[in-house]
C-alpha cells in the first residue's frame, strides 16, 4: 500500500525477540538493560497473524530481525509459517551469525532465502572487544554455511568506526572477488550506545570510498535486496560492495518498510519515535479488518524522513535492539 508521499510500503522487518548475546559497543551498553517481560513479547501466533493481514495490504518481503533472532526458541516453525504466507515472497533474516550456523539448514528447509550477518571486524580479538562476547569463528562458520547451502545472497553487515575498524574496509572488499558474498558498509546512525559515544566515529561515505579507493576501483552494480544500500562491485568480482548512508545521503524518499518491534508495535521510520500499539489490539480480540485498518493507518503515519542528523536527544535514546533496524 502507499504512504502519503507515494512510496509504496512493501517490506516488513519483524523484531521477534529484544533479547541479544552480543553487547556491540555503539548499540547496547554492557549492564543494565531492562529487556522487555516475556509476556509483553508478542507469541509467534500473535507475529504471524501480523505478517499475514501486513501480506493482504502488499508487503511482500519480510525480514526477521531482533535483538539476535536465533535467541527466541521456535524460530525455525515462525519461519516456515511466513514463508508460506499468502502474497509473501521473501524471507530474509538479519543476525549476528553466534547461533546462526546450526540453525542454518532448518531455517533453509524452512523457506529462509536469504541472510544478512553482521561482522564488524575480520580480527578475532577486535571483533571480540567491539561486541564483549563475539566469537568470531562462530560468526565465521555461519557465513559459511549460509553459502554451502545455497542461501541467496549472503550479505555482510559491517558498520564503518573511524579509528576502530577503518583500517580493514579494504580487507571487507577484498573478500568480494572471489566468493558471492555482499559487503555493505553502513553509516553510524546516532541509536542506542551509538550516541554519544560514537559521534566522531562515523565514517561519512566519501571516506569510506576514499579508504577503499587506495586498494580497489569500484563499478556500479545490482544486487538482491529491498533495503537501502547502494550497490558496487570490484570489477569481475563475484560479489558486492555496498554502501547505507542513513547520515550523509538519505534514502527516505526510497523507504519501503515499517517495522514490527517483538512487544507489538508498529513503527514507521526508525529515526523517528512514532510508534503505534497493535498487542494491545491484538490480546483485545480486534478482527483482521479492524487490524488491517491499525496497519494501514501506520503506513500512512509514516514521516517524510529522518531528522537523524540532527542528533536529537530524543531519538538518538532510541535502542536498536527493539526495532531491528
Ligand atoms: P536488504 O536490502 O533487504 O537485504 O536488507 P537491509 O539492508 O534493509 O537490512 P539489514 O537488516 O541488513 O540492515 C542493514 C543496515 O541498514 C542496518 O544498519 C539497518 O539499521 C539499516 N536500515 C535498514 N532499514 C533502514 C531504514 O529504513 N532506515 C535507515 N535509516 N536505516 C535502515
Ligand atoms: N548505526 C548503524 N547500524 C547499526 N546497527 C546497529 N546499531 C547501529 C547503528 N547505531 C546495525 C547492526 C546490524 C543491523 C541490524 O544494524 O550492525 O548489522
Ligand atoms: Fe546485538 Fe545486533 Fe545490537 Fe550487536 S547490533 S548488540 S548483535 S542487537
Amino acid at each position: 500500500m502507499e504512504d502519503l508521499y507515494g512510496r509504496v510500503v512493501t517490506y516488513l522487518r519483524v523484531s521477534v525477540t529484544d533479547r541479544c548475546n552480543l553487547r556491540c559497543r555503539y548499540c547496547m551498553p554492557l549492564d543494565g538493560v531492562r529487556f522487555k517481560d516475556l509476556d509483553d513479547v508478542l507469541t509467534w501466533e500473535e507475529l504471524e497473524r501480523v505478517v499475514r493481514i501486513a501480506a493482504s495490504l502488499g508487503v511482500r518481503r519480510i525480514r526477521v530481525t531482533g535483538g539476535e533472532p536465533t535467541t527466541r526458541p521456535g524460530l525455525v516453525d515462525f519461519v516456515r509459517a511466513v514463508a508460506q504466507t499468502p502474497g509473501v515472497e521473501d524471507v530474509s533474516m538479519t543476525t549476528n551469525g553466534m547461533l546462526f550456523a546450526d540453525l542454518a539448514a532448518d531455517l533453509r528447509d524452512a523457506g529462509l532465502r536469504r541472510v544478512n550477518i553482521s561482522l564488524d571486524s575480520l580480527r578475532a580479538e577486535r571483533f571480540r572487544s567491539l561486541t564483549h562476547f563475539g566469537d568470531w569463528d562462530a560468526v565465521w562458520r555461519s557465513v559459511r554455511a549460509a553459502l554451502a547451502l545455497g542461501l541467496h545472497p549472503v550479505k555482510l553487515n559491517c558498520v564503518a568506526l573511524r579509528g576502530v575498524n577503518d583500517d580493514e574496509l579494504a580487507d571487507f572488499v577484498a573478500l568480494t572477488l572471489d566468493q558471492p558474498l555482499h559487503v555493505r558498509f553502513i553509516e553510524l546512525m546516532p541509536l542506542g550506545t551509538s550516541h554519544p559515544w560514537a559521534r566522531d566515529k562515523l565514517m561519512p561515505l566519501a571516506d569510506m570510498r576514499q579508504r577503499i579507493a587506495e586498494r580497489y576501483e569500484l563499478e556500479a552494480a545490482s544486487v538482491d535486496g529491498g533495503g537501502p544500500a547502494s550497490c558496487f562491485r570490484v570489477p569481475g568480482g563475484a560479489g558486492s560492495v555496498g554502501f547505507i548512508t542513513a547520515m550523509t545521503e538519505n534514502f527516505c524518499h526510497n523507504c519501503n518498510r515499517v517495522r514490527l518491534t517483538a512487544d507489538g508495535e508498529l513503527q514507521p521510520c526508525l529515526g523517528s519515535l512514532l510508534a503505534l500499539d497493535l498487542r494491545g489490539p491484538l490480546r483485545a480480540g480486534v478482527s483482521d479488518d479492524g487490524l488491517r485498518r491499525l496497519i494501514a493507518k501506520g503506513i500512512r503515519s509514516k514521516p517524510e524522513r529522518h531528522l537523524m542528523e540532527e542528533y536529537l536527544e530524543e531519538t538518538a535514546g532510541r535502542r536498536m535492539w527493539t526495532v531491528g533496524g
